[in-house]
């Protein structure tokens, strides 16, 4: 299921996760992660400026795709997807949450933590989940005893990833994309560092295609 954005997120590798206070910041921030080569950007639903930023870097950034995060109403998914959010992440399993979206079409990356959660989202047939919060949940070698008992499952680590794990993540075939807010903490944003986030968002996409790069 949403087999292209599958395959396009897999193929950019890496996730930006966005918590951003003040909408006014989207544009230089859009501005940075586009001059560094990002083609995706996730927003996450923690703050007031979410919708907002969703809108100004859909409009502004047509090459980035730009998708929700920290999502739990189907409400938030019609905001989201309104203001031009292209898929919706979840840091857990909400069975109606899931179903609106493939309902509407909307690719969902729910998050689990364990077999029993992923077996809800595998049963509706999602082929990648969030893992979240992956480093705090045991990583690498949870996913690999994970994937032991589901087939053909891939995942998004998140939580706890940094410059240098992500690159033990994106070595495994069971990681489609991993994400994390390193690269675009909120304390840069707010303190206008623009071209710090440029450098780190251009470092984790040098990062993702050498890792990957050597993988093929
Ligand atoms: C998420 O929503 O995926 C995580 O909060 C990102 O985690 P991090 O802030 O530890 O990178």
């Amino acid at each position: 299921m949403f087999e292209l954005m599958n395959e396009q997120l897999t193929a950019i590798g890496v996730i930006p996760v966005i918590v951003i206070n003040n909408a006014s910041d989207a544009l230089p921030l859009g501005k940075a992660l586009s001059a560094a080569g990002m083609k995706c950007a996730e927003v996450t639903f923690r703050t007031d400026a979410a919708e907002e930023t969703i809108r100004i870097l859909s409009e502004n950034y047509p090459d980035l795709i730009v998708g929700a995060g920290t999502v739990f109403t189907t409400e938030q998914v019609d905001t989201a997807v309104n203001a031009g959010a292209r898929f919706i992440d979840s840091p857990i399993i909400d069975t109606e949450l899931i179903d609106y979206c493939i309902s509407k079409n909307i690719p969902v990356y729910p998050g689990v933590a364990t077999p029993s959660e992923a077996a809800a989202a595998v049963k509706r047939g999602l082929k990648i989940l969030k893992f979240f919060p992956a480093e705090q949940n045991g990583g690498l070698a949870a996913i690999n005893a994970m994937s032991a008992v589901f087939k053909d499952l891939r995942f998004f680590p998140m939580g706890g990833i940094d410059k240098y794990i992500m690159r033990d993540y994106l070595a495994s075939p069971l990681v489609a994309a991993v994400g994390g807010s390193w690269m675009v903490k909120a304390s840069l944003i707010d303190a206008g560092k623009f071209d710090k986030i440029e450098k780190l968002a251009r470092e984790a996409v040098y990062s993702a295609s050498d890792v990957r790069g050597k993988l093929s």
